[in-house]
């Protein structure tokens, strides 16, 4: 342990000398990681912890540097002294000062970016003693993944992306719990975050679609899952039950989430009804919507649309989301004009007894329009 600290503190003396900084230098660091070093992972955008102690004693010298010996933050004499301090750590660092005399030397940092990524050191001296610690920050980032389901023309696809993620994340499909290939990752991002985007063509009779997104440094998991209900055929005016159940696995009491019911017809999505968890109240946009069950404590989302109109042929999508995962449930509609009795029937019949007044009428009148001049002639005649 000695040993290491005398090296350590040679190397940064050394480091001040030759004032040399930059690549060369954090491979010798990256060489000295030992296995105890701290590793500390951080999320991008957001705030850490970067940990080190001493043995409190009075007058303690506290400094913080990267691997490329810039200053990070240095308090001494009771104070912060900041005027060395690199700019890329401007108004993102500060100490835990009431903890400072219980040995607690801690480094709060602030909005961490994906450059901040590196070893730290912790230097603290007192008057009796000296002691380096080296802290290893890693930053992931992990944001807004999302499971689109596109139409166009006669094919359909589903796209599954994450806006911004780092380090680049592992995204496995399956069709009907076989694993398949995605067809297309796009990446960019240069030194910030990766946006990465998978797509699916949905073909043949697979009838469920899963995509897993993986960050293996956040150990974080998003799942987005499709699965096509069935195909059904109504008739006008009357009325359709379609189900959306959550499943097992997800388990909804623990996380909010949100449910929408929406119909999606020629590439335009509307919404007809919406759920949160967190508020607990239902929203209805479609009068002649409902749902099915009470919502509360429940995994059953299923809706009841009344009073069918030809317009509402098309494919009904519910979306159960929340920050781990996106079921999407589909349905296609179709609704055909409504046979029977009061449809075509009473119009013909009426029709029909028109058609039959008319023509009686003019029967009757070219009858007796013809008869009377006959029998005139007749008369005239005899
Ligand atoms: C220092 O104090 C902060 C704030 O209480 C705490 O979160 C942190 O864990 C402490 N660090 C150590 C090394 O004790
Ligand atoms: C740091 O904070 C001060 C005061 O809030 C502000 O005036 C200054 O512009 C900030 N500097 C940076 C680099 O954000
Ligand atoms: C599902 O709902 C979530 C949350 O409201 C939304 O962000 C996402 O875009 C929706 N997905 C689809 C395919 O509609
Ligand atoms: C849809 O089909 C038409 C004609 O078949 C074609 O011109 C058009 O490019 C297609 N659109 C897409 C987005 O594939
Ligand atoms: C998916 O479908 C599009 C056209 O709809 C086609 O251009 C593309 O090659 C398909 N991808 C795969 C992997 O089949
Ligand atoms: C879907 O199912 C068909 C069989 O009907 C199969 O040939 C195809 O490879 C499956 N995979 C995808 C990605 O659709
Ligand atoms: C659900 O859980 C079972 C067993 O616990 C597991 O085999 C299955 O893969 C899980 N499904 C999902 C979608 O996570």
């Amino acid at each position: 342990m000695k040993a290491q600290v005398v090296l350590s503190f040679l190397l940064t003396l050394l480091q001040s000398l030759c004032g040399f900084q930059g690549t060369s230098f954090s491979v010798f660091f990256n060489h000295l990681r030992s296995t105890n070093d701290e590793i500390v992972v951080g999320r991008y955008d957001e705030d850490i912890i970067l940990p080190c102690s001493f043995e409190n004693e009075p007058d303690v010298v506290i400094h913080w540097k990267n691997q490329d010996n810039y200053n990070v933050h240095s308090y001494y004499k009771g104070r912060d002294h900041l005027e060395n301090q690199d700019p890329k750590f401007t108004n993102r660092t500060s100490l835990f000062y009431s903890k400072i005399q219980n040995g607690n030397a801690s480094l709060y940092f602030r909005r961490l970016s994906l450059l901040d990524e590196g070893i730290y050191i912790c230097y603290v001296g007192t008057a009796a003693r000296q002691s380096t610690k080296k802290v290893v920050l890693k930053v992931g980032a992990f944001l807004t993944p999302a499971m689109k389901y596109e139409k166009r023309n006669t094919s359909s696809f589903l796209v599954c992306s994450v806006l911004s993620v780092y380090p680049r994340p592992h995204i496995t499909w399956k069709a009907d719990s076989a694993f398949v290939p995605g067809s297309i990752t796009e990446e960019t991002g240069y030194l910030g975050p990766f946006y990465v985007s998978s797509t699916l063509n949905i073909t043949g009779s697979n009838s469920s679609y899963e995509c897993v997104i993986k960050n293996p440094l956040l150990k974080q998991t998003w799942t987005g899952q499709w699965t096509q209900a069935g195909d059904l055929c109504k008739r006008q005016s009357e009325y359709v039950s379609l189900s959306c159940q959550g499943i097992r696995n997800f388990s909804l009491q623990n996380e909010d989430f949100i449910v929408t019911w929406s119909r999606m017809k020629s590439e335009i999505s509307s919404i007809l009804g919406c759920y949160m968890s967190s508020s607990q109240i239902p929203v209805i946009n479609e009068p002649r919507f409902s749902w099915n069950k009470e919502l509360q404590n429940q995994n059953d989302f299923s809706m009841t649309l009344t009073d069918l109109h030809l317009s509402d042929s098309g494919e009904y999508l519910c979306n159960i989301s929340s920050r781990k995962y996106t079921l999407l449930t589909v349905h296609s509609l179709h609704i055909e004009p409504s046979q029977g009795k009061s449809s075509w029937i009473i119009p013909a019949l009426v029709a029909l007894g028109v058609w039959a007044v008319i023509l009686t009428l003019i029967v009757n009148f070219r009858h007796r329009w013809r008869r009377y001049p006959v029998y005139g002639e007749n008369r005239n005649i005899y």
